[in-house]
């Protein structure tokens, strides 16, 4: 074996999958994770690809494993673990040695360790990798930050190693800095979003229509075969028809979601930029709200369970396949736009067009939906999936469904903050004349902000108030 290019620290689950797969495109590499069992378990389960591993047991040890100019890929928690690991590694690396954060990081966190990398080294790339362990094991989509020229001493290797669309890497650099972490939260961000619209759906078809889980299984497997082909389809319809041997797992499993935060950032920084994604945000808010469930247990008894039936014939599973297009359709557009105003924000020349082809393998929202939004941003990354006219023919019918279905959730109690979300921003997207003049007008009111005056020009305009108190 020749002495590796590559290090990696830390051999959790992806960290661990990320190693065998470099090692498995035939890369020689060197690990080590603080815990020293843990490396020697890892080394003796590696079997084969054991010939390209160098397991080590210190620090140094890895550093003077790997031959020069060094890249170390970091696999340790987001947040101070990533700033502690660079620390300890500063000390016994050259000025062009590259360190390589894989995790989960607020791209703010990036922005701040690619800054402080710059002037003097070691060089620091942060990379947004998505696909969960088959994922890391088999073909990940990797979102790139950084300095470009670090990129492409790396891009080979994450090239390698990353998945595959019709033989296309699903590898791309980003830009500089945080925005290969901060794609990668917008990735979470849809997601949610992605996750909660299925189980809105799910909702509808379980309370609403009285179907049990396998049959709702049987439902997604079928849409997963349509314009709703993704990975999270395919798990949805697993987990709906898996059982523990007595119950359907989704009958014994507790409603109440985790969340290691990453749709959060990508909420906050949409606010920041004001960029609005009410799907994700809805997403976001209903997770926060599964979490409350003592309150959501007391509101029920208080006043009755929201949840009520359909009545038969009232809403049909066409209707809502799609309904659930429409809404993917929006909340993606509402994430594209908000790569555009974040690019605009720090300087990014975001390829959105790359993107998309990024996220149609290995990710966790990868499907097939994404080719044909990868085929609307190259034809024009300025306008927008909802305007894009393959996607607008698609909105023409499909919000009809998308409509239906809100009404009657309304209507029944059928909680669908998502899909609402995303009907209403449809909606408001189309309102030439809105309703933002009460606002100006309640403004300038109470706090004499001023206003702007359809019929004249200039701004700063302020109404006669005074005498109608
Ligand atoms: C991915 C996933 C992954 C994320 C998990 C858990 O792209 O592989 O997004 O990065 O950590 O999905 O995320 P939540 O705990 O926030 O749901």
């Amino acid at each position: 074996m020749t002495k590796p290019h590559i290090g990696l620290i830390g051999l959790g689950t992806m960290g661990a999958m990320l190693a065998l797969n470099i090692a498995e495109k035939g890369f020689a590499i060197a690990v080590w994770n603080r815990t020293t069992t843990v490396t020697r378990s890892f080394y003796a389960e590696a079997g084969a690809l054991a010939a390209q591993i160098v397991p080590t047991e210190s620090l140094a040890g890895l550093v003077a494993a790997i031959e020069r100019p060094r890249s170390i890929i970091l696999m340790v928690p987001a947040g101070p673990a990533v700033d502690e690991q660079i620390a300890a590694l500063r000390p016994l690396l050259d000025a062009d040695d590259l360190i390589i954060d894989a995790g989960n990081a607020n791209f703010h966190d990036t922005n701040r360790r690619a800054a402080q990398a710059a002037p003097h080294g070691p060089r620091f790339l942060g990379i947004g990798v998505s696909g969960g362990e088959e994922g890391a094991r088999h073909g990940p989509s990797i979102m790139g930050g950084g300095e470009k020229a670090d990129w492409d001493r790396v891009a080979p290797i994450l090239g390698a190693i990353s998945a595959k669309y019709q033989g296309e890497d699903c590898a791309t650099w980003m830009g500089p800095g945080g925005a290969g972490h901060f794609v990668k939260a917008v990735h979470n961000g849809i997601e949610y979003a992605d996750m909660q619209m299925i189980a809105e759906i799910y909702g509808v078809m379980r309370d609403g229509l009285g179907m049990p889980a396998a049959e709702i299984g049987a439902v997604f497997e079928t849409w997963n075969k349509g314009a709703l082909q993704s990975y999270l389809m395919e798990i949805s319809a697993a987990v709906a028809k898996a059982t523990d041997g007595a119950h359907p797992m989704l009958d014994v499993i507790l409603d109440k979601a985790g969340q290691k935060g990453t749709g959060r950032w990508t909420v906050i920084e949409a606010q920041t930029l004001s960029a609005p994604i009410p799907v994700i945000e809805a997403a976001v808010m209903a997770r926060n709200v599964s979490a409350q469930l003592e309150a959501r247990r007391k509101g029920e008894a208080l006043f009755g369970a929201a949840p009520q039936p359909l009545p038969k014939g009232a809403l049909s599973l066409a209707t809502l396949e799609q309904a659930m297009i429409a809404g993917k359709i929006l909340c993606y557009a509402q994430g594209f736009a908000l790569i555009v105003a974040a690019g605009q924000e720090f300087g990014w020349d975001l390829p959105l067009p790359a993107i998309a082809r990024v996220w149609r393998a290995g990710c966790i929202i990868r499907s097939s939906m994404l080719e044909d939004m990868a085929r609307a941003l190259e034809e024009d990354p300025a306008r927008g999936l909802m305007l894009a006219p393959f996607f607008a023919d698609q909105l023409r019918h499909t919000c009809v469904g998308l409509r239906h279905a809100v009404s009657l959730g309304a209507a029944h109690g059928l909680p669908l903050p998502a899909l609402a979300a995303g009907l209403s921003w449809f909606d408001l997207m189309r309102t030439g004349r809105g309703t933002a003049n009460m606002i100006q007008a309640q403004r300038d009111f109470f706090g004499a902000h001023g206003f702007e005056r359809v019929d004249m020009q200039g701004s700063g305009r302020h109404g006669p108030w005074g005498g109608y108190m």
